[in-house]
Order: C-alpha cells, then sequence, then structure tokens
C-alpha cells in the first residue's frame, strides 16, 4: 500500500485512507517496539536530516529514534553552530545539504508554510516536524492512533480541545485530521486566544469550557505559548486557571474512562492541575510514547521502505 501523499507538510487534504494507512502501520510499529530487538532494516541506506530551527524536546528526540530503529542514517542539525548564524537562507541551507545526496528532510520552522517552500528548493522527502501557528501533522497523527489505542475508534467520538487555540498548531492538525475522521471536535478558549477565521476547518468553537466539555470523550488540553503572544490575552495566570484550567472537579464530571491529553510541553497548574495530568485517566505518556510508531510510519511510508520487519 502507497500513500497518495509524497511529503507531510499537514493534515490539510489529506484522505482518510491516507491516515488510516498511517495508523495502521503505526500500529504494526508499536509492535515492532514491543520486541527485545527493537529495529527494523526497512530505511537502511537513507539519510535523513533533522532541521530543527525551533527548540523541540519529544519531537526531536521521536524522529531521531524513529530513524535509528528503521536502521537510516540520522543527521542532526543545530542552526546556532551552522552557517545559519553567518546569514545563510533556507533556500541555500538545504541546497549544499541536498547535494551531499540525503533522501529526506524533517522540518521544524517558526514560518508557516517552511516545509512547503523546502519542496520547491529540493527533490528530498519533506516531513513537517511544526511550522509556526500552521501544522504539527505528526503530533495529530500520534494523538488520533493514541484515542484509537484507547478507545477502539474515531468515528462519533467527541473531542474538546481547550487552551491556546490561536497560537496553536497541534489545534490546527488535529482539527483537519479529526474532522476527516469523522470526529466532532470543539475548540474552546479565551475569546482573545481563539482564531477569528474558523469556519473553513468545519469544527466547533465556542469560549465557554462547560459547553465544549458537554459529553466529551477526549479532552486535550494546550498550553498557553506566552513565548508567541505580542501582548497580554488574558489579565492573570490566575484568572486563566479559574476558567479555562482543567482540573479534579471537573474531571470529576466527566465520563469515568475519559481521557486527558496534552501535546506537551505542561504547565502543571495552569492549564492542567498536577493531579489530573499524573491521574488514571491521563494518556500524556501514552502519546509520547505513540509518537515514536507514527513518525516510523510516516518515515516508512514516504520513505519507500521495504523489507523485513
Ligand atoms: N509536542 C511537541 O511538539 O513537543 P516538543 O516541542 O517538545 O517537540
Amino acid at each position: 500500500m502507497k500513500l497518495q501523499i509524497q511529503h507531510l507538510l499537514g493534515l490539510e487534504g489529506v484522505s482518510r485512507e491516507d491516515i488510516n494507512l498511517i495508523l495502521d502501520t503505526a500500529d504494526m510499529f508499536y509492535g515492532v517496539l514491543q520486541r527485545d530487538i527493537k529495529v527494523v532494516p526497512t530505511l537502511r541506506g537513507k539519510t535523513i536530516v533533522n532541521l530543527f530551527y525551533e527548540s523541540s524536546t519529544r519531537t526531536r528526540i521521536s524522529f531521531e529514534l524513529a530513524e535509528k530503529r528503521l536502521s537510516a542514517s540520522p543527521l542532526g542539525f543545530s542552526p546556532s553552530t551552522s552557517s545559519i548564524s553567518k546569514g545563510e537562507g533556507l533556500k541555500d541551507t538545504i541546497r549544499n545539504i541536498e547535494a551531499m545526496k540525503i533522501d529526506m528532510v524533517v522540518v521544524r520552522h517558526p514560518c508557516a508554510g517552511a516545509p512547503y517552500f523546502l519542496t520547491q528548493c529540493t527533490d528530498a522527502v519533506i516531513v513537517n516536524a511544526g511550522d509556526g501557528l500552521h501544522e504539527h501533522p505528526t503530533q495529530a497523527l500520534l494523538d488520533m492512533m493514541t484515542i484509537r489505542q484507547k478507545l477502539g475508534r474515531l468515528e462519533g467520538l467527541k473531542v474538546a480541545i481547550i487552551g491556546d487555540i490561536f497560537h496553536s498548531r497541534v489545534a490546527r492538525s488535529n482539527a483537519w485530521g479529526m474532522k476527516t475522521m469523522g470526529i466532532d471536535v470543539t475548540l474552546c478558549g479565551p475569546p482573545t486566544l481563539l482564531p477569528q477565521h474558523t469556519d473553513s476547518l468545519g469544527v466547533n468553537v465556542t469560549d465557554n469550557i462547560d459547553e465544549a466539555l458537554d459529553g466529551v470523550d477526549v479532552v486535550m488540553l494546550l498550553r498557553a505559548q506566552l513565548e508567541r503572544q505580542s501582548s497580554a490575552v488574558f489579565p492573570s495566570i490566575h484568572e486563566y486557571r479559574e476558567r479555562y484550567g482543567f482540573d479534579i472537579d471537573r474531571l470529576n464530571k466527566l465520563k469515568e474512562d475519559v481521557i486527558i491529553m496534552h501535546p506537551g510541553p505542561i504547565n502543571r497548574g495552569v492549564e492542567l492541575a498536577s493531579n489530573v495530568a499524573d491521574s488514571k485517566n491521563s494518556v500524556i505518556l501514552d502519546q509520547v510514547t505513540n509518537g515514536v510508531a507514527v513518525r516510523m510510519a510516516v518515515l516508512y511510508l514516504l520513505g519507500g521502505g521495504g523489507g523485513e520487519m
């Protein structure tokens, strides 16, 4: 089976068939990761450059681990110690790296559209690891893998995504992907942190947390991205916590088997109470575990992997 897409730039426009193929392949790699020997030879000989222009813990480590588990050759790249610090632009950077014969590029960049721009400058396969406020497709794929693993299906579920929606590429990728998979998605946050034009996303949008939580199967909390905010968009952390923070009282009003998600990093005690983050309903570390399997699946399917598993 082959993907219809050639690069993974975002989940907008990606078909249900492609998402199902990635999730089914990720389930298979999840099985591989339970073995004593977790390495398969499927991308042996392929060189993958990890071009991270923004900080990352989970995404960067899990891509590198996924590449090693697939027997590819990963190359790290740090802007601060590269010729970017001398003023070299993205186009020259990628064309020089490509001249050294690489096969795939995983890119995180502060500018929306940077992964698409790279597809215009190189023949290498491009995978978006987060671009500005635009998309973070592998995060949404690992989120959907985790939901399917815990609740057995995606179609017909109710998901509330709560927090700083405006600055969240995770919210955007999940809105596109979950809508494609038949999930009823509600985005919720303070009015100043909700995007103005949400009609094209085709999801529910509200600033009322009780409305968003009504009958949900999944609650996903998002961090207030203070580093991306140019002005104060809520009066105080205390007020944010009171109105939009998810605590044990809010958890106790929901279904017993509701699952609590967060893409990380968590502001404990702000958007999510510490005892809820560590509760039996929390699947936050399962999301991180599944990130390796999802990224193996994406690299394998786009990289033309084959052979023994
Ligand atoms: N979820 C996520 O993208 O985390 P990092 O920024 O640590 O990669």
